[in-house]
């Protein structure tokens, strides 16, 4: 819509930081949400039900997506390592009837892809979250060929700011998986997610990529300067890796530390504001 033909999403559960992004843009094309973002938005210390946690949750989505009617909004299950395919099913089905413009967000890890995966075959769009190395972006192409997918159905988000915080280049991540997908001819679009500076927009505008979430102090910082540029930083960088792209999505070891700690801090802050 703004920039070349990168999306641009906002990155928060707030509905008045939406309202002040548009603003600012002139328009968006979608926003993300997580269950910190969540947890953050409520600004309470007292705590809640589980029920009345998400009754916040959709009120605030239902706000955001009367706000982009056209634009897509991510809402995220919760999940743990104990949480079942079954469970995470049948909260995505939930959230999915909370507004019609929903993407799902389930995060990179066994049960996950496994509901997912009966989720797009139906028809369900999905946002894959907590995502940093190649092998889960092939993991995730090869289930949506194996279900079946239209262009914009899913979206996958690599985490870029995490990966910097390890000293990795985590921009290298975002053109990795982006030259994977155009040699598979993928219809799963890009998210560039965990975005820290302009600098991090800049190199999304600088590649094409489909779509960049920011948070509101980010679109603030872009809407003041005029002109930005990439400017390379001294982190390691992340080799592009040569995989068996036949593989079975079952059988790719989607493992990785960043999406077991990812998936600790969001369950953690979720049930930190639980009765
Ligand atoms: C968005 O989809 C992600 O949840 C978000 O960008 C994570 O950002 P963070 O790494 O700054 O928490």
């Amino acid at each position: 819509m703004f920039h070349k033909k990168t999306k641009i999403f906002l990155d928060s559960a707030n509905p008045a930081e939406t309202a002040q992004a548009i603003e600012m843009l002139g328009g968006l094309d979608g926003q993300t949400t997580n269950p910190s973002l969540v947890v953050k938005n409520l600004n309470q210390s007292s705590k809640i039900s589980e029920e009345e946690m998400l009754g916040f949750y959709k009120t605030n989505v239902q706000k955001i997506s009367k706000l982009i009617p056209n634009g897509s909004v991510s809402i995220e299950v919760y999940a743990d390592q104990r949480t079942s395919a079954k469970e995470i099913y049948e909260q995505a089905i939930s959230m999915n009837e909370w507004i019609d413009n929903a993407h799902i967000k389930f995060p990179t890890i066994p049960a996950a892809l496994e509901a997912a995966a009966k989720f797009i075959k139906q028809g369900g769009r999905a946002n894959f979250t907590l995502v940093f190395n190649q092998k889960q972006a092939l993991a995730i192409h090869n289930l949506v060929i194996s279900v079946g997918a239209t262009k914009g159905q899913v979206f996958i988000s690599p985490f870029v700011g995490r990966l910097d915080d390890i000293g990795l280049k985590g921009v290298d991540l975002l053109a990795n998986v982006q030259k994977m997908y155009q040699q598979l001819q993928s219809p799963v679009e890009i998210l560039g997610a965990s975005i820290r500076n302009l600098n991090h927009l800049q190199y999304c505008f600088d590649i094409g990529l489909d779509i960049v979430t920011l948070p509101l102090s980010i679109i603030k910082e872009w809407h003041q300067s005029q002109n930005i540029t990439y400017s390379p930083q001294n982190l390691t960088p992340i080799g592009f890796e040569n995989l068996d792209y036949t593989q079975k999505w079952q059988d790719i070891d989607i493992s990785h530390e960043l999406t077991t700690k990812g998936l600790l801090k969001f369950a953690q802050d979720w049930k930190s504001l639980l009765e």
